[in-house]
């Protein structure tokens, strides 16, 4: 059974009507009340995907940011990034206890500037080791593990909407763990992992990440489905779990991935693809695994793994969305199409889990003559995350009480709680249309 994750539209739709006669009987003027905007079809993925509360994301090169068609069409298209390499052990401790943040910093500062959240990718990897890592063994690089974690959560602590804490355990072809220095320190390294990491920023969302767990039938998808499902009943924290989704010949996509991702919802963790790319970018193919995402309330959202072919690390497959001139492909049109067919507002399925929806409601606040203030409310849960979608022309120019970030245009808002409580409000620059945003309420764990 999918937990639940709740837009209550017929809730929202009555306090906006509510808020409408309560400002008509104060004597103010009549605000126009209409509920259209997230029937607009998004026009980049990340707009597109926001509508049903979910991100779209791809992963940043650091090296490429100097690149003015690199960055146009990443800034414009994507509301979530990965760091493709700059997170990895080998980038942030290249020696014992020095860390070095300037390329993830690059990353992360493009990020937020704008207005896109960041996935944490990756703190614990049997590849990407410094030299004196691969040289450690037992307690002593079980220590430099835990000090590892401490130090690169520590640098971002707030500001990473989900770490992969551990990347690539299992070994392929069976359920078993893979062999690597870590794994030789003992089975319980991934748990020894995830207690640090919780502990290190309890704000972040933990994920196990790996590849070759799309397909429900593989050994290795049944083997990391054993490890989350025990790590959920003796209390190891866990809070999601990343499907690479590196679609080639050998390891080809499946329909049964959306089977996998909602088995694995079911165990109470969110589910995100984390590096997608398809050899060929077939349309379809693309179209299918969006579907499967949309179709199970707990899949977050769709990371890419790169903007165009030619910055993919498997560029001969030419596996990505926009093409070496930046153009977009067939695959393109097949995901914004498949974000824009889905319902507005994160699927409520009924008769669900309790204790996991959240309703945000919307209440007038002040008015000036070129812009107003709406108050939110959130009731259902203390750790939520609400998206906003403005309708045209209108922007977002301030927040309150709340940790917010919007897209570029301001039309897309995220907040998540910032320890203010659940009451927070926003300020919109109309431009003539004083319609109010749709909101949209996820609980976040
Ligand atoms: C890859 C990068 O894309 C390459 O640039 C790098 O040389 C090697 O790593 N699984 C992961 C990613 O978790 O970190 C990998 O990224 C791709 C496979």
């Amino acid at each position: 059974m999918e937990p639940l994750k709740v837009m209550a539209r017929p809730v929202i739709r009555r306090m906006l009507v509510l808020g409408a006669v309560a400002a008509l009987s104060m004597g103010l003027a009549a605000i126009a009340i209409a509920d259209t905007s997230a029937d607009t079809p998004g026009t980049t993925l990340g707009t597109a995907a926001a509508r049903s509360g979910r991100y779209f994301g791809t992963a940043i090169n650091g090296s490429k940011l100097g690149d003015p068609a690199y960055t146009t069409i990443a800034g414009r298209e994507f509301d979530m990034v990965t760091p493709e390499n700059e997170m990895k052990l080998d980038a942030t401790e290249p020696r014992q206890g020095q860390f070095v943040f300037t390329s993830a910093d690059r990353i992360v500062d493009w990020a937020v500037q704008n207005g896109k959240r960041v996935r944490g990718h990756t703190l614990v990897w049997h590849s990407g080791q410094p030299q004196w890592l691969q040289s450690l063994s037992g307690s002593a690089l079980r220590q430099a593990m835990v000090d590892h974690i401490n130090g690169v959560m520590a640098h971002y602590k707030g500001r990473i909407y989900a770490w992969d804490v551990v990347d690539e355990a299992f070994a392929d072809g069976t359920g078993a763990r893979r062999d690597s220095n870590f794994q030789r320190t003992g089975d319980d390294w991934i748990e020894v992992a995830f207690r640090a990491a919780r502990a290190a920023d309890p704000a972040a969302k933990l994920c196990y990440n790996d590849y070759n767990i799309e397909n429900w039938t593989w050994a290795k998808t049944q083997g990391v489905y054993a490890m989350v499902k025990d790590f959920k009943q003796r209390g190891v924290p866990i809070d999601c779990v990343g499907f690479q989704s590196h679609f080639a010949g050998g390891s080809p996509y499946d329909a049964n991935f959306r089977t996998t991702l909602q088995n694995f919802a079911a165990l109470g963790v969110d589910v995100q693809i984390t590096e997608l790319d398809v050899q060929g970018a077939p349309a379809a193919t693309y179209a299918a695994v969006v579907g499967d995402c949309l179709a199970v309330p707990r899949c977050d959202g769709i990371t890419v793994w790169g903007v165009r072919d030619p910055d993919s690390w498997r560029s001969s497959d030419t596996p990505l969305l926009f093409d070496g001139d930046g153009d977009k492909k067939p695959a393109y049109t097949a995901v914004l199409d498949a974000l824009n067919a889905a319902v507005p507002g994160p699927s409520p399925s009924p008769a669900q889990s309790p204790g996991r929806s959240c309703t945000a409601t919307l209440s007038a606040g002040a008015k000036w003559p070129d812009r107003y203030s709406l108050r939110v409310t959130v009731t259902g849960s203390d750790d939520w995350v609400v998206t906003m979608t403005l309708p045209h022309p209108e922007k977002i120019i301030a927040t309150w009480n709340v940790s917010a970030t919007w897209n570029p245009a301001r039309t897309v808002m995220t907040a998540r709680p910032d320890g203010h409580g659940n009451t927070w409000g926003v300020t919109i620059k109309h431009h003539g249309n004083r319609t109010w945003p749709t909101v949209s309420c996820r609980a976040a764990r």
